[in-house]
């Protein structure tokens, strides 16, 4: 039986840091209101030259480096974005062309927005253990600064910019023990951006658009469920996981996904204060970022939960 298991992560953030208090300085909100309601200090934002596809790139580059891949070693490569650079092609295949890769593997995009990395985890996984493929390059990217309105408190505070991703292969054993995919579109109206291009002009609002409590009030729960769901279907409670991932939106989230599950907070990777919510790259960039400073070690159950508009949402459990 073949299975798939994490060969390598990688992560990469712009430059430019943007504190609250900057943020402060041009619209109406505090320092204080930031944190006490969301847990963000400050969030990364791409300048005017970096596309999604870069910042992609930057994290598969240290990934490649990390496992001591070639690029031409990949069969698959899939980015999950909500900000490609472009309506077509794929800003896969805009990174499978920067990457050099010319063995004319597999790319595509994954649209399911905050929770696109376990989407497109759990489908590389499957087309792994399928047989399809050997080696896979799962990425997580966004450049969410530009679908966002920077007059509006409400939503402008709360997001930022990165990428993240992981090198899945074949393995003989897991690796990745499962995942669990859902979405629901009866509840598209609370979280999203409208506007499309049509006839060479944007129609309808391109910014994001959320009532924040109705998302608050259906995160916790989906999230608790899916992560339960997860764990019962492998004979697991949230006692035997060594480390969740979540999906850095909110530190109160987070908080409340970590009680019902019974995971105290120290075995919790968080990076919302310094990141923001950095959608499809939150769990994939957080990973990155334990998985280097030595925290997550080989061997250790590893839980990641992501949910975004849709709604969709998902979990995985991995051992690392
Ligand atoms: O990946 C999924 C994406 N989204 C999320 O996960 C977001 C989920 N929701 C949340 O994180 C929270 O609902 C927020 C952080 C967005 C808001 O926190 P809240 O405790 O639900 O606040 P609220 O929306 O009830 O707003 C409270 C007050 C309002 O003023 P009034 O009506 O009470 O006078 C807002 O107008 O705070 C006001 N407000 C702000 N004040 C200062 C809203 N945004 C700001 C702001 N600074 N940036």
């Amino acid at each position: 039986m073949t299975f798939s298991r994490i060969a390598a992560t990688g992560s990469h953030l712009p430059d430019r840091a943007v504190t609250n208090q900057e943020l402060a300085t041009r619209v109406d909100t505090t320092d204080e209101w930031i944190v006490s309601r969301s847990g963000i200090s400050q969030r990364y934002l791409a300048n005017d030259a970096e596309r999604t596809s870069d910042l992609a790139l930057a994290a598969a580059r240290k990934a490649l480096t990390t496992a001591g891949w070639a690029p031409d070693d990949l069969d698959l490569i899939v980015v999950a974005t909500t900000t490609p650079d472009m309506t077509f092609p794929s800003t896969a295949c805009i990174v499978q062309a920067g990457l050099g890769v010319t063995n004319g593997c597999a790319a595509f995009d994954v649209q399911a927005v905050c929770s696109g990395f376990i989407y497109a985890f759990a489908t590389a996984d499957a087309m792994i253990r399928s047989g399809m493929v050997k080696k896979a390059l799962v990425i997580g990217a966004e450049t969410l600064s530009r679908i966002i309105d920077w007059n509006d408190r409400g939503t402008c505070v709360l997001f930022g910019d990165g990428a993240g991703c992981v090198l899945l292969e074949a393995a003989t054993e897991p690796g990745v023990i499962g995942c669990h995919l859902h979405a629901d579109g009866r509840h598209m109206p609370i979280l999203k951006a409208p506007g499309v291009l049509e006839a060479g002009q944007v129609r309808g609002n391109p910014f994001i658009e959320m009532d924040g409590q109705a998302v608050f009030k259906f995160a916790v729960e989906a999230l608790a469920a899916t992560a339960q769901e997860t764990l019962a279907a492998h004979g697991m409670s949230g006692e035997d996981v060594d480390w969740m991932v979540p999906h850095q939106a909110n530190i109160r989230i987070i908080q409340s996904t970590a009680k019902r599950l019974k995971i105290p907070m120290e075995r919790v990777v968080t990076t919302v204060a310094q990141h923001g919510n950095t959608s499809a790259a939150s769990i994939p960039l957080a990973l990155d970022v334990a998985v280097r400073d030595g925290r997550i070690r080989r061997g250790q159950t590893v839980l990641m939960e992501g949910i975004g508009a849709g709604f969709a949402w998902g979990s995985a459990l991995v051992r690392y």
